[in-house]
C-alpha cells in the first residue's frame, strides 16, 4: 500500500493526511476482495524499516491502527473475516497488542477470508524467525537436521497454512518488493500500478485481478504442458 505520503503532498496537505485517506483504501479493497471469493488478503501496512521514518508520522500511523481495529473488528467479524496481524508485534504498546490479540481471537473460527495485516514486518524477518525455530526444533530433538526441507521451513513462517501467494499488488509506481513476502512470493504473479494507494478503488482492484487472470501461470514448465492440463 505505498502512496500514501506523496498523494497528500501532491494536494500541499501533509504526509499524514494521506495516511489517514488511505483507511477507505484499505476498507474497499477488503470489501472487494471478500466480494470476489478472495480466500486471503495480507496488506503491508508497516515495515520493520518504518520504524525510521519522523516520529509524528510513526506516532500517527499507531493511533491509525488502533482506530481502525476500534471501529472495524465486528464488521470484519460479520462478514466471516479472519483477522491475523503477521510481524514482530512485540514493539507495539501493549494496548495495541491488547486489541490485536482481542481481534485475532473474536475471528479466529471464521472461514470467509483470511485478512492478515503485516506490521513491524520483514520478508528477510520472517524467513530468519523461521529459521530460529527450526533450529529450536532441533535443538530440542523434536526434528532431525534431514527433516529440513523447503515444507519444514514454511511451517515456521508467518502465512503458513495459507494458499499460495497469486498475486502482488504494488501501488505507487515503485517497481520492487521493499522486503515483503519474499519467501511466498516465490511465484506470484506481480502487478504494478503507478495509482498512489489513496486513489486505490474497487475498480483499480478489479484492473489488478483482471490482469492476473490473464497470465500463463507456467511454474516451471513450458507453455505447451501447462495448455495440455485439464
Ligand atoms: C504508505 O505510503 C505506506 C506506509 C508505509 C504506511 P507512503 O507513506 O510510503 O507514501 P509515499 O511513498 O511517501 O508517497
Ligand atoms: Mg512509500
Amino acid at each position: 500500500m505505498d502512496g500514501n505520503g506523496r498523494w497528500a503532498q501532491q494536494q500541499g496537505k501533509k504526509r499524514v493526511f494521506g495516511h489517514k485517506s488511505g483507511v477507505e483504501s484499505v476498507r474497499s479493497t477488503v470489501t472487494t476482495a471478500r466480494k470476489l471469493g478472495v480466500k486471503a488478503l495480507t496488506l503491508f501496512a508497516f515495515s520493520s524499516e518504518n520504524w525510521q521514518r519522523p516520529e509524528e508520522e510513526v506516532s500517527v500511523l499507531m493511533e491509525l491502527f488502533m482506530l481502525v481495529l476500534n471501529r472495524e473488528v465486528k464488521r470484519l467479524h460479520k462478514n466471516d473475516i479472519r483477522f491475523q496481524v503477521i510481524g514482530d508485534v512485540s514493539r507495539f504498546s501493549d494496548k495495541l497488542q491488547e486489541k490485536i490479540r482481542a481481534a485475532e481471537q473474536l475471528t479466529e473460527n471464521n472461514t470467509g477470508m483470511v485478512l492478515s495485516v503485516a506490521a513491524n514486518y520483514g520478508g528477510r524477518w520472517d524467513i530468519a524467525n523461521a529459521a530460529k525455530q527450526l533450529a529450536a526444533a532441533v535443538a530440542n530433538q523434536e526434528m532431525q537436521l534431514n527433516d529440513i526441507d523447503e515444507n519444514a521451513l514454511d511451517r515456521f513462517t508467518s502465512l503458513t497454512n495459507m494458499p499460495d501467494l497469486d498475486l502482488m499488488i504494488r501501488t505507487g509506481g515503485d517497481h520492487r518488493i521493499s522486503n515483503f513476502l519474499l519467501w511466498q512470493a516465490a511465484y506470484a504473479e506481480f502487478y504494478f500500478t503507478d495509482v498512489l494507494w489513496p486513489e486505490f478503488n474497487e475498480d483499480e482492484f478489479i484492473r489488478a485481478v483482471d490482469t492476473f487472470t490473464q497470465r500463463e501461470r507456467r511454474f516451471g514448465k513450458t507453455g505447451e504442458q501447462v495448455k495440455q492440463q485439464p
